[in-house]
This record gives structure tokens, C-alpha cells and sequence, in this order.
């Protein structure tokens, strides 16, 4: 088993004491390997906002860096830890740059065979923001969420009440615990509603643009996505009443989208 640690904190702080308790875990119990991706030591330039990744597809992005490299190492990985201190009442600045250059796995999802645990510490503020951006990224991208921490960790030289410590150790076991079991059973959850509500937007909006969007059509379309009794990704079960919502928000979609994609010059492609 391997987990890839994606740290978004540019130091071995709080949020890197925390992945390392999380990796002391599982190394106790079982043989994992935990590989490190410091953002802050790699080569990973910001999205030069070209939209070619996008309308030509990634491996013709111009910015020539570790960014392949590191795509790479999360598909090597079972599972990946996102782990981001709060900066700013959300993600750091190293997370941020990180998820925008693989913002075309937004359109084009993999990692369905991967978990994923999502880590956030903070100073007072902005858990929820962080983990829920970090969901909706690292769902939206295929992975299997399976644990979330976050953490209240004052930096050094402001006091930390006891009882708020205890709450991170536990809150920490808690999802180390959940993800832990997810990793080794290996078995895939069932989707969200908000996991539900993306597919059926996406293959809305990807099968109506069709030659507006041909890198993302065809995309979907080889992963036969399209097809009307897919109602997810891949196959799990999926609670009736979310597919439910999912056929009215992807017929009301549908609807816009052909008003929008079918009425406007051809000449507007990849702008
Ligand atoms: C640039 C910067 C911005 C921060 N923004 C917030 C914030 O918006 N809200 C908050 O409660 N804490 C904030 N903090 C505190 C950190 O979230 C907190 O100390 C975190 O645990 C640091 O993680 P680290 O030790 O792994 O670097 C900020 C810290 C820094 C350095």
C-alpha cells in the first residue's frame, strides 16, 4: 500500500506533525509506505491561464516542470492525504497554485480507484471552508473521500487549552481510524449527493457542448459516460433518491445548455 502526502504547508509544522502521527498509525499496523510531496520543495510553476490543457488536452500545456511528474505519483499512490493549513480563510497559496494546474481533472475525472483523506489545521478559523473546497476538489477528481480531519493548532507562543488538544487526538484517530480501515478493505463508497449532482451536471454540460468542449466529449464518451444507465462513474451502488435529483438536475441542465451551446457562433470554440 502507498499513500501520497500532498502538503500544502510550506514547513514541517502542525499540519505535517499531524500527517505524521496519521502515518505513524498505519505503520504500526501494517506495511504502508508514505511518500512525501512538499509543495513548497517542487517545481510547479502557477496555470498560466492558456485554457489549453482544456480545449487540447494536458499534454500540451506549455509550462514544462514537475507537473506531469506529479500526476504521475498520485496515480502510483492507493490513496492520498490533502493536507493544507488555512491561509486566508482557505486552502494555502501552494495548494491553490497546485489544484489549478490539474484543473482539467475537473473535466476529465481518474483516481477512482484511489482514497483519499483530507487534512486541515487552523489557527481559529476556516476548517469547514477549507475541507469542504478540498471535498468538492478531491470528489470531483474520482477519489474516494473517506476521512477528514480538522485541527485547531495555534501557532507556537499562543497557549493551547488542554482539552482543545485532547480534541485533535481524537478527531484525528477518528478519521485515521475510518481511512485506515477504507484503505485496506479497499472497497468503494457509495457517492454523495454532491457526488451525484457533479456527474449528472458535468455529462449535461460535456455532451451538450460536444465540439466546443471535443477534448472533454470525447473524454466521456470513451468512458462511456454518457450512456443513459450509467449513474455514476463507475459502478456502486447509488441511493435512489440522489439518482433521482440527479435526472431533474441534469434534464434542467440539458435544457440550458442547448439554449446556450447550440445557439452561439461556431467561432466562439476554446475562447
Ligand atoms: C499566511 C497565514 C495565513 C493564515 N490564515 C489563517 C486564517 O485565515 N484563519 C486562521 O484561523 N488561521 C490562519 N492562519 C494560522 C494557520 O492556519 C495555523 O497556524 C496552521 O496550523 C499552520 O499550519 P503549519 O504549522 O503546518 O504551517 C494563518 C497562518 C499563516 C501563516
Amino acid at each position: 500500500m502507498k499513500v501520497l502526502v500532498i502538503m500544502g504547508s510550506p514547513r514541517k509544522g502542525a499540519t505535517y506533525r499531524a500527517t505524521e502521527r496519521i502515518k505513524e498509525v498505519h505503520q504500526s499496523r501494517d506495511t504502508v509506505d508514505f511518500e512525501y510531496l512538499m509543495l513548497n520543495d517542487v517545481d510547479l510553476s502557477h496555470c498560466r491561464g492558456c485554457f489549453i490543457c482544456f480545449v487540447k488536452g494536458e499534454e500540451h500545456c506549455p509550462i514544462k516542470d514537475e507537473g506531469q511528474s506529479i500526476e504521475k505519483k498520485m496515480h502510483d499512490a492507493d490513496a492520498v492525504i490533502f493536507a493544507s493549513p488555512v491561509y486566508g480563510m482557505n486552502v494555502s497559496g501552494l495548494m491553490k497554485v497546485f489544484i489549478d494546474r490539474f484543473s482539467y481533472i475537473f473535466h476529465r475525472p481518474r483516481f477512482f480507484d484511489k482514497k483519499a483523506f483530507l487534512l486541515a489545521t487552523t489557527g481559529a478559523v476556516g476548517l469547514k471552508e477549507v475541507l469542504g473546497y478540498l471535498r468538492l476538489v478531491a470528489s470531483t477528481w474520482g477519489f474516494d473521500v473517506v476521512a477528514e480531519a480538522g485541527l485547531i493548532t495555534p501557532p507556537a507562543g499562543i497557549p493551547q487549552p488542554a482539552s482543545q488538544k485532547q480534541d485533535n487526538d481524537r478527531i484525528l484517530q477518528k478519521a485515521t481510524e475510518k481511512f485506515h480501515q477504507s484503505l485496506m478493505s479497499g472497497k468503494r463508497s457509495s457517492p454523495s449527493l454532491q457526488d451525484v449532482i457533479v456527474f449528472r451536471a458535468q455529462r449535461a454540460a460535456f455532451e451538450e457542448m460536444g465540439s466546443y468542449s471535443p477534448v472533454d466529449y470525447a473524454y466521456w464518451k470513451e468512458h462511456g459516460w454518457f450512456d443513459r444507465g450509467m449513474r455514476f462513474y463507475v459502478q456502486v451502488p447509488v441511493n435512489p433518491l440522489y439518482d433521482a435529483i440527479g435526472t431533474v438536475v441534469e434534464f434542467v441542465l440539458r435544457r440550458r445548455a442547448r439554449k446556450v451551446f447550440q445557439e452561439a457562433p461556431k467561432e466562439n470554440v476554446g475562447r
